[in-house]
């Protein structure tokens, strides 16, 4: 059985006995594991059904205990936690070995970040582990940015949803990782990379990722993935009737299924709105829907990214 509430308390015993929470964070929810135990953490994969190759990002609450999970000498940390966390950065850092292999695939590196929102921040300081925690969606699937979507799509699957509200960034948090004096960023997110500039200026490396990039193993091409065939929109083509658009600020004349993601053109917005409108068209009574890319600054750049792997081949 499947409960959603807002009880701290419940979801620590259900996390301290080994159990699986779904919990909210700023970006996305999360599908939560005892990150210290390998037993616990082997069921979020079984839950998403995800491959064993892909890693997971553990959540901590504050900066001060990060020295318990990496080596990495915190000097140059610092300036990057002083500035971003809590918030949607996940640095990649070198694992010590009380981080299980389970959580990292193997890989030397582990994925952390402080997470902005006040519940989760509340249960990760009352228990004395860090949560390995995957976006809370099988496999493949659009990330959940409701407690709603959780339940949708894990029911039975996950001891607890801990209800947050919606998440007020919507896309998955930026991963970077730290090589020599250089950020290097592997996936773009809730933190835009122009922000990271301003910080690091002249330091910021974007990889762009393939699918066959080792470095990045979970960044596969194809993700976030709506039923339906998607394609991209083409100024001057007509479509069938039952065709559905994911719009970014404003609709097309002559269809009636559509979803716009910001009519005021605010990316911010239609970041938060972006899984929520993948997962609308995707229940419209349609074959097809068609994709529109938004401007490329900003979270814009994380929004494109989505939306190119939600059209790509396998
Ligand atoms: O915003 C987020 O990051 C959300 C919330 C729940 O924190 N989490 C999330 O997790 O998006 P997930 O598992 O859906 O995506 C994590 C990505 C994967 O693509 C994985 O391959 C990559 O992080 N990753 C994790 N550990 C890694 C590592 N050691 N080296 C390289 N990539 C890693
Ligand atoms: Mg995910």
């Amino acid at each position: 059985m499947t409960e959603v509430g807002k009880d701290i308390q419940k979801a620590k015993a259900i996390l301290e006995a080994g159990g699986l929470v779904a919990i909210p964070t700023e970006t996305v929810y999360g599908l939560a594991a005892n990150a210290l135990n390998p037993k616990a953490v082997a069921k979020i994969f079984e839950a998403k059904n995800r491959p064993s190759f892909d890693p997971l990002i553990i959540h901590i609450s504050t900066f001060a205990e990060l020295y318990k999970y990496t080596s990495q000498s915190l000097g140059q940390l610092t300036e990057i936690a002083n500035k971003f966390w809590p918030g949607p950065l996940t640095v990649l850092l070198p694992k010590r070995d009380i981080i299980p292999d389970v959580v990292t695939s193997g890989l030397e590196r582990v994925a952390v970040r402080v997470p902005q929102h006040e519940l989760t921040l509340s249960l990760l300081s009352s228990i004395d582990f860090p949560l390995a925690a995957p976006s809370a969606n099988p496999f493949g699937y659009v990330s959940p940015t409701t407690a709603q979507h959780v339940y949708d799509q894990l029911a039975g699957k996950v001891d607890y949803i801990l209800d947050g509200g919606p998440c007020q960034v919507g896309v998955e948090s930026t991963i970077i990782g730290i090589e020599v004096a250089d950020l290097v960023v592997y996936r773009k997110g809730g933190l835009a990379i122009e922000d990271l500039e301003r910080n690091f200026e002249g330091k910021v490396r974007v990889n762009d990722f393939s699918a066959s990039n080792p470095s990045a193993p979970g960044m596969l091409k194809k993700h976030y993935s709506p039923d339906k065939q998607v394609l991209v929109y083409k100024e001057g083509e007509s479509y069938d009737k039952e065709t559905a658009f994911l719009r970014f600020s404003s609709p097309i004349s002559g269809y009636s299924y559509q979803f716009v993601l910001s009519e005021s053109a605010d990316l911010a917005e239609a970041a938060a709105r972006l899984f929520q409108g993948l997962r609308a068209l995707d229940q419209m009574p349609v074959k097809t829907i068609v994709i529109e890319f938004v401007p490329e600054v900003g979270l814009g750049r994380a929004i494109n990214d989505r939306l190119r792997r939600t059209i790509a081949e396998e």
